[in-house]
């Protein structure tokens, strides 16, 4: 399937592994390179040492093009300046300004996309020197950007930088969420929680059993799980500290339920505590389903566990065959 994005980074399906802090690790983000996608990695907490390990370990696993995601909260120039020199082709930034990190992702070689959720902030990361733009819905799950869904967003960011390709993200589950976005001008689309269901995501097994039980109304989105990135809007399933909270009338950080919990502990017996934003990992232990689980509205259409490539196929088969004109 061709378009202006799989032109670029020649690659054969307009399909990008979202990138997702705590659910991918480079065998993950290879499988989808592999099968024609693009893999996302998020690296925005590893040490700017694991960074570059990660990146080489990618180019181990795969010959074609794939990404290294910073979200630009946290300061990101030592673990760019450690993607770029182990090779990363691709440097992807979400949140803040992506302007100081974009000339030395070029000068190192990559192409940069940046995450935006309006036509004006995609004017300026183009101006700023971004090579695609990410187009984020507030369907989408984990941190959102903005508020405008991905319907309304999509083609008035398409309109605002054409020719710079754009890319969809938020509440695309299946085939026809890809062929969608393709027609309202999109040419890729960034999936996050449908790729959740796949076998090589390191995710804790009652969340993604959790995922698969949920339906569209199922999500909470707000700033609950402050704890680590403050003021920042998320989208994760609700759950029972999402009940606690409102049940409680909604409190402030300080006076919240159980804030003082240890709800469950890491791999290396450190605890997490509740409004914690920490992914459930399958190494962790407790009570996962008190903390984050993130995930979209597109959750809905998230059954059952597949192989990434077999996604990917699946997405691109179905796309294709609802956009191929009438025989
Ligand atoms: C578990 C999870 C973790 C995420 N972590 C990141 C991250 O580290 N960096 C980032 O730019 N986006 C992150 N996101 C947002 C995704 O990249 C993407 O925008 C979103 O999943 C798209 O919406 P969808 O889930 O409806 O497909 C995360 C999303 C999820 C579900």
């Amino acid at each position: 399937m061709k378009t202006a994005f799989t032109e670029l980074l020649g690659i054969d399906a307009p399909i990008v592994l979202a990138p997702m802090g705590g659910a991918v690790t480079s065998d993950f983000a290879a499988a989808v390179s592999n099968a024609g996608g693009i893999g996302m990695l998020a690296v925005s907490w590893n040490s700017p040492e694991a960074v570059g390990e990660i990146v080489t370990e990618m180019k181990a696993l795969t010959n074609a093009p794939f990404g290294v995601n910073l979200i630009r909260e946290w300061d990101q120039r030592e673990r760019l300046a450690s993607a770029l020199q182990a090779g990363a082709p691709v440097i992807s930034l979400f949140w803040g300004d992506p302007a100081e990190l974009v000339q030395e992702a070029h000068d190192g070689g990559a192409l940069v996309f940046v995450t935006v959720a309006s036509a004006d902030e995609a004017e300026r990361a183009v101006a700023a020197g971004a090579d695609v733009i990410v187009a984020q819905g507030w369907e989408a799950g984990g941190h959102v950007r903005g508020t405008v869904t991905t319907l309304a967003l999509v083609p008035r960011v398409v309109d605002a930088v054409t020719p710079v390709p754009v890319v969809a993200a938020g509440g695309i589950a299946d085939g026809r969420g890809v062929a969608a976005v393709l027609a309202l001008g999109a040419s890729g689309a960034w999936i996050g929680t449908r790729f959740l269901a796949a076998q090589e995501a390191p995710i804790h097994d009652d969340y993604r059993q959790r995922l698969f039980d949920a339906v569209e109304t199922d999500t909470y989105y707000g700033t609950l799980f402050d704890v680590g990135w403050p003021d920042a809007p998320h989208r994760a399933l609700r759950n029972t500290t999402v009940e606690a909270w409102e049940a409680a009338g909604r409190p402030e950080p300080g006076v919240r339920p159980g804030e003082a919990d240890d709800v469950a502990a890491r791999a290396d017996g450190s605890p997490i505590k509740r409004y914690v934003s920490s992914t459930p990992h399958s190494s962790m232990t407790g009570d996962v389903e008190t903390m984050p689980n993130w995930a979209g509205q597109g959750v809905g259409l998230v059954t059952h566990a597949q192989p990434a490539a077999e996604i990917v196929r699946e997405l691109v088969a179905d796309a294709e065959r609802i956009l191929a004109p009438p025989a």
